[in-house]
């Protein structure tokens, strides 16, 4: 049984959405604090639109020092925050929120997390083409924090054509080195697939055609539950190294975890508590 030290001095972190009594965070965020001796719980908290502004008040009142953002807050919390850092500047996006002398300052850590999961997995991104299936606010964090890694070639895909060519100009004003587009090139091979989309989450579909599995070096599905969709089942068959989306939640949480702490996060704590929630979904 893990033991949870609190007491009078206790310091509080939490999420903040709705709904959010599935969120894995407030396990693995606490187990994180704990397992580097931090004195702090994390908690749920949900809430409705209008009341925000007077949750970041109760907040400064009873001392929250921080907290993470999901949906459907992550563009109608900025509003209310004092600062932004250039990311979230850019996405007007924020996920992860922390309390400075200036006032709360909003962070975006999906696309960072994202990239930082892959080069854990020792994944260069320097130079390679990348598709990028899905335009919706994952996709943006993605394909912003692609763009200012490096990539060569970035291609988005979407059902919706002009939300792609959104996210496309985005990705070329960040880094205008980058060969941006929404279609795909024939006879082309690609490094890295991407599906940033729903598909595959609540049925066994693909958001891609098998053709362009067959032209992929690597597949990466942000879909985490569940563990293998069948996108990634397609890609394991064809023998094409992947990765689902567990380091992505894992990372994005890692990153928010050093933004708070300004401390190296126990990823490997963070890691066993996600598997572990995960697991006991069934
Ligand atoms: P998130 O913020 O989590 O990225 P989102 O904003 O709802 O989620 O975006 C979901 C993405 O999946 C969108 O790009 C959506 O396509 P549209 O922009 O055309 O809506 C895409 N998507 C969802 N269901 C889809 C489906 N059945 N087929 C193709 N694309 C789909």
């Amino acid at each position: 049984m893990t033991c949870i030290s609190i007491d009078g001095k206790t310091e509080i972190y939490g999420i903040v959405g709705n709904p959010v009594d599935h969120s894995f965070s407030p396990k693995m965020q606490t187990l994180a604090f704990q397992a580097i001796g931090e004195n702090t719980v994390y908690l749920p908290f949900p809430t409705e639109e209008k009341q925000l502004p007077r949750l970041l008040e109760a907040f400064r009142l009873i001392g929250v020092r921080g907290f993470n953002v999901t949906v459907p807050f992550k563009e109608k919390i900025v509003p209310f925050l004092d600062r932004l850092s250039r990311e979230a500047e850019i996405l007007g996006s924020v996920n992860t929120v922390v309390g400075t002398d200036e006032g709360w300052k909003g962070y975006s850590t999906d696309g960072s997390g994202f990239v930082r999961s892959l080069s854990e997995a020792g994944v260069s991104l320097a130079g390679k083409s990348v598709v990028l299936v899905g335009a919706g606010g994952g996709a943006r964090s993605i394909a912003l924090s692609l763009a200012s890694s490096g990539v060569g070639e970035l291609h988005i895909l979407n059902r919706t054509l002009s939300k792609a060519e959104k996210i496309a100009g985005m990705a070329f004003k960040v880094n205008s080195g980058l060969s941006v587009s929404t279609v795909l090139e024939p006879q082309k091979r690609y490094d890295i697939l991407i599906n940033s989309t729903s598909v595959g989450m609540h049925d066994r579909k693909s958001p891609v055609p098998d053709s362009l599995i067959d032209v992929s070096a690597m597949v990466v599905d942000i879909i985490y539950n569940p563990p293998q969709t069948l996108l990634l089942q397609k890609a394991v068959q064809k023998g094409i190294p992947c990765n689902n989306g567990l380091d992505m939640l894992l990372y994005q949480g890692v990153e928010a975890f050093e933004i708070w702490t300004g401390k190296k996060a126990p990823v490997e704590t963070m890691k066993t508590s996600l598997l572990d929630s995960i697991e006991s979904l069934g």
